[in-house]
């Protein structure tokens, strides 16, 4: 059987992990694809010393890749949307397959680029865009095919779920630890990707796509960072029974769908509370099999090649066929579900509010929720700290419309005995 070829585009992180990877398994992988695969073409500005390129063609054009007569499958591992989106939109004009593991460039230009695919009769596979070395894109394409799927919510940032691990296990500052997850590598190169949740939209954005048979909406999806989150929040968190986690979450409801990612309490006897440090984990509630949930490593060399490698296979056994999953699992993608505005999404919450300690504030806190028909939940207060004359009020809430909740906080933080603007965070009780 005629080999499939590949063209490798970037020897970066992951592309020296796929390229290693690929050739340390290349016995194993081509008798499951049942095929010859060969990685024939590298395009690098460099060469990674980890590679032994000597028995492959090696350009730093990647041009030259994608008008390569004889490749069949062009992966692109360069990242954002500049010289990434051109080299695949151009290997799909000359008809070649494409894998990408670009999140960025899926979540914000996919439409166009399936588009394009579908009308030149090419596939371009993204299993490593979502969750690293997770096969949730197989999962929700594939495995769950038969269910309609309520709602996801997945810890997909590693950096962000470092973060957040650190802060509650050793009482560490949020910059603080910022600092040591770039010096160890797991932060994307602008940092503010992870920690203000644009890199978990891109990839919520993706998963949404596919679990309710939506086009791609990243401009549509609501993003809110841990950058504001404090130790002593995590602290109050662990005393209420709840861990915070950054979640990226994606509901359907009779309105539209819930697409938002925020910093969020949930319960700590969930699974998905106790996936610590750099992991990834995706809870999925299908109608038909319950909550089920993925995890594993969301970044790194081997592990995202590994996913890379899954869609070289994948689109290798298409080649010569028409018989490809559809990009988005919908065949049909038109739906008349919008994606709904946050100030309509109805959650239960966290409020933090630091207040004078003095006669009747309790009494007044009270009245604004009265007022507002929120249902309170929870409640500590502790004795002021030495010396300090404020003290924080914390309340757990019964779910409520974010924008009755957003008319509340406005009336509390009117209050002369509130000192500071309150801290909100949402809860999920993720319990299918
Ligand atoms: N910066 C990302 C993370 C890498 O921390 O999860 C994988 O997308």
């Amino acid at each position: 059987m005629k080999p499939v070829n590949v063209g490798l585009c970037g020897l970066g992180t992951v592309g020296s992990g796929t390229f290693n990877v690929f050739n340390r398994n290349i016995d194993d992988i081509c008798r499951r694809a049942g095929r010859p695969i060969r990685i024939t073409t590298v395009a690098a500005k460099s060469l990674n010393p980890s590679c032994d390129t000597s028995s492959v063609t090696v350009t730093d054009d990647v041009f030259k890749v994608t008008r390569d007569p004889e490749v069949d499958v062009v992966v692109e591992l360069i990242g954002g949307y500049g010289i990434a989106k051109d080299l695949v939109l151009d290997a799909i004009a000359n008809g070649k397959h494409v894998v990408t593991a670009n999140k960025a460039l899926i979540a914000v230009h996919g439409n166009e680029i399936f588009k394009a695919a579908e009308e030149k009769g090419v596939t371009v596979a993204y299993e490593a865009a979502v969750a690293g070395g997770i096969p949730i894109i197989k999962a929700l394409r594939e495995g769950l095919v038969a269910n309609q799927v309520n709602w996801l919510a997945g810890i997909i940032n590693g950096t962000g779920n470092f973060i957040l691990t650190e802060m509650r296990d050793k009482g560490r500052d949020f910059a603080d630890v910022l600092k040591e997850a770039q010096e160890l590598g797991y932060a994307e190169a602008d940092p503010t990707f992870d920690v203000e949740g644009i890199d978990a939209a891109h990839k919520l954005t993706i998963l949404a796509s596919i679990a309710f048979g939506i086009p791609l909406q990243f401009e549509k999806a609501y993003t809110e960072g841990i950058s504001k989150i404090t130790p002593a929040d995590v602290s109050y968190a662990e005393e209420l029974g709840y861990r915070i986690k950054h979640l990226g979450v994606t509901r359907k409801t009779e309105k539209g769908i819930e697409l938002r990612v925020h910093p969020t309490l949930i319960p700590e006897k969930r699974l998905i509370a106790n996936v610590n440090g750099v992991l990834n984990a995706v809870l999925v509630e299908g109608d038909a099999v319950g909550p089920t949930m993925y995890y594993g490593p969301g970044a790194g060399d081997e592990a995202t090649g590994s996913s890379v490698i899954a869609d070289i296979v994948d689109v290798a056994r298409e080649v010569e066929t028409e018989h490809a999953v559809p990009h988005l699992g919908f065949a049909d993608r038109t739906t008349d579900l919008p994606v709904l505005d946050i100030e309509d999404v109805v959650t239960g919450y966290y409020l933090r509010i630091d207040c004078k300690d003095e006669v009747g504030v309790m009494a007044k806190v009270a009245q604004v929720m009265s007022e507002g028909e929120i249902n309170i939940e929870a409640i500590i207060q502790k004795e002021p700290a030495e010396g300090e004359k404020d003290v924080p009020l914390i309340l757990l809430t019964q779910p409520v419309l974010e924008k009755n909740m957003n008319d509340a906080i406005v009336k509390l933080e009117a209050l002369d005995a509130v000192t500071n603007p309150v801290t909100r965070i949402r809860m999920e009780a993720l319990d299918g």
